[in-house]
């Protein structure tokens, strides 16, 4: 399903380019955004997930059809236990307080990262959402929560070898045949990847995925995205020239 360059071209027409199908955000500065205001890191997460909210609401009013979210890496567990557990807690109750909504506004929802390890009322409630949002395809949330890059492609080499071993597959694989057990199986590729916090690195989020994606970095603290936020960064997407290896039409 990837690797097509998925950005439709140009209206021909002269009218607003069409915008990104997908769009991943690192919503980074949670931790920041709070300590400017003296306040407990919790705080920011709170405020964090309002900014979800809007942003959800925003892509789907702006033409994206897929937003794929960082909400906690493999490598956030190395965090206080009193900090994952807010995290672990807001998640849940985003999902229990939204999830009616995402499903009468034709939402589906789905949860990558690694799903042993969750607690199993999170586990659970994660596979409720999916489930009860499965026959939607308006508009695409992905949660990546317990998230890591490297372990979705080492469980995925994983289930491959498992495959393999028993007769299942040939050795001969392909970027089809090996995005078919990453956990974004049926995701095209990103084609703008959003960091907040002014920080410029990529910290283990869809490695694999974001092969051609166009990345931006801004200096807006996650609590503060808003809609302007990420109309500004369709702007400036569009003011970027993809090539995927290809020369520039035109190019001599
Ligand atoms: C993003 O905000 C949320 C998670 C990573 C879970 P941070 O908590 O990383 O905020 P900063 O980077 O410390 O400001
Ligand atoms: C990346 O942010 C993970 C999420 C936004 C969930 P971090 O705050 O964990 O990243 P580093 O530690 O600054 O690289
Ligand atoms: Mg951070």
């Amino acid at each position: 399903m990837a690797r097509t360059g998925t950005s439709p071209e140009p209206s021909q027409s002269g009218g607003e380019p069409p915008a990104p199908q997908h769009v991943a955000i690192i919503m980074d500065g949670n931790g920041r955004w709070a300590k400017a205001r003296g306040l407990p890191r919790a705080a920011g997460h709170e405020r964090g997930v309002e900014a979800l909210r809007r942003t959800v609401e925003a892509a789907g009013d702006l033409g994206i059809c897929y937003l794929t979210v960082f909400s906690f890496s493999t490598e956030n567990w190395r965090r206080p236990a009193a900090e994952v557990n807010t995290l672990f807690a807001l998640l849940k109750a985003y999902v229990q307080r939204d999830l009616a909504r995402l499903k009468e506004d034709g939402v589906r929802v789905r949860v990558i990262g690694q799903r042993a390890g969750l607690p199993p009322d999170i586990a659970e409630l994660v596979d409720r959402a999916e489930r009860e949002t499965a026959a939607n395809s308006k508009f695409h949330l992905t949660i990546a929560f317990n998230y890591g890059s490297r372990n979705e492609i080492l469980r995925a080499a994983t289930a491959y070898a498992r495959a393999l071993a028993a007769g299942e597959v040939t050795a001969d694989l392909t970027d089809e045949a090996f995005e078919a057990y990453l956990d974004t199986r049926d995701l095209p590729d990103p084609d703008l990847l959003i960091r907040t916090s002014g920080e410029y690195r990529i910290s283990n989020f869809l490695l694999w995925q974001a092969a051609y994606a166009e990345l931006l970095f801004v200096d807006v603290q996650w609590p503060d995205f808003n809609r302007d936020h990420l109309e500004s960064a369709i702007s400036r997407y569009h003011e970027r020239e993809r090539r995927f290896g290809a020369v520039a039409p035109g190019a001599t």
